[in-house]
């Protein structure tokens, strides 16, 4: 990035008070840019605990929500209004209510891929980095529905002996990775070790080493001694991956595994957004209380890993 438009940012930061947050999926300039990027985990706690006034939040409408339901008081900008998230709209609030009145017992445990209106009818949230986690804590006799996405929900299943409610939801990202992408990369890096994410298909999730939220990649890979990844998810992270690992190699499992969502940001956008102070995200007050019960649950008890 030239040094021009890095000080014209900086100038934009200070002048409006604000802090960038980016999401792993981001584009490599814009994960650059960014004060800091992360997995869904680690920016939801970073929007909790920021001092700043603004939040220029780099990634889709819900993760800009979530942000806005941790912290009312601040102004939360998604640079491109309709960056959204096809998954999180697979469930809304009428048919996660019909689910419960189904399940009457049931505690509603909602992927943080989702709208304010489902997490406000939800007990807890949570991200692919706790989702284990949160639903062990859960009281062994109690029916657990979890929405919207089912392949992170068998992956939670199958890792807690729960047996879960689940919701048809998927990643239109995600489920484009075949087996046939994962063998063929196997073939031409057969010493490669294969981080898939818990939102990929099960036979995807069959054949991967490793299943793991996008942070948790970037946290295996600076562990490991192996010298080769193969990465079963949305291709921006390789950017992170390697940036943070220069010592390995990092292959995308397939260059078709691309949200066209996270790319909708570009530098200019989060320019545009520091300048215009647009686009405002907020969730009405009687939807973000209850959200955010579910929402703290998550960052208070069961914080990154
Ligand atoms: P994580 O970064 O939490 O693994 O999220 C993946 C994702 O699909 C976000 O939209
Ligand atoms: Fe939604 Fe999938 Fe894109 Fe994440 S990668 S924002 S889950 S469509």
């Amino acid at each position: 990035m030239d040094e021009q438009l890095i000080k014209r940012i900086e100038r934009l930061k200070n002048d409006r008070g604000a802090v960038i947050l980016a999401h792993n999926y981001q584009c490599g300039e814009v994960q650059d840019l960014a004060d800091f990027s992360g997995d869904s985990l680690g920016l939801s706690i970073k929007a909790a605990e920021t001092d700043a006034d603004v939040i220029v939040f780099c990634g889709v409408q819900f993760m800009a929500e979530t942000a806005a339901i941790l912290s009312p008081e601040k102004t939360v900008l998604l640079p491109e209004k309709s960056a959204g998230c096809p998954m999180a709209d697979m469930i809304n609030a009428e048919q996660l209510r019909q689910l419960k009145q189904d399940h009457p017992d049931a505690i509603v445990v909602c992927y943080v891929n989702s709208t304010a209106e489902v997490k406000a009818e939800s007990d807890y949230c949570c991200t692919s980095a706790n989702a284990v986690e949160i639903v062990n804590s859960l009281p062994a006799d109690k029916r657990i529905i979890f929405v919207p996405d089912r392949n992170l929900g068998q992956f939670v299943a199958e890792r807690t002996g729960r047996d879960l409610v689940l919701w048809p939801g998927y990643c239109t990202t995600h489920v484009v990775i075949t087996t046939d992408d994962i063998a063929s990369a196997r073939a031409q890096h057969p010493d490669a070790i294969v981080m898939a994410h818990p939102e990929c298909t099960a036979p995807v999730r069959e054949l991967a080493d490793e299943l793991l939220s996008t942070g948790q990649m970037l946290k295996f890979a600076a562990r490991s001694t192996a010298k080769e990844f193969i990465v079963a998810t949305e291709i921006g992270i390789i950017h992170a991956l390697k940036k943070q690992n220069p010592q390995a190699e990092f292959f995308g499992a397939t260059q078709r595994a691309i949200c066209p969502n996270m790319k909708k940001i570009t530098l200019d956008k989060v320019i545009g957004s520091l300048e215009d102070m647009q686009h405002k995200v907020t969730v009405p007050d009687d939807i973000r209380i209850k959200a955010k019960k579910a929402l703290d649950r998550m960052v208070e008890i069961l914080p990154a890993q």
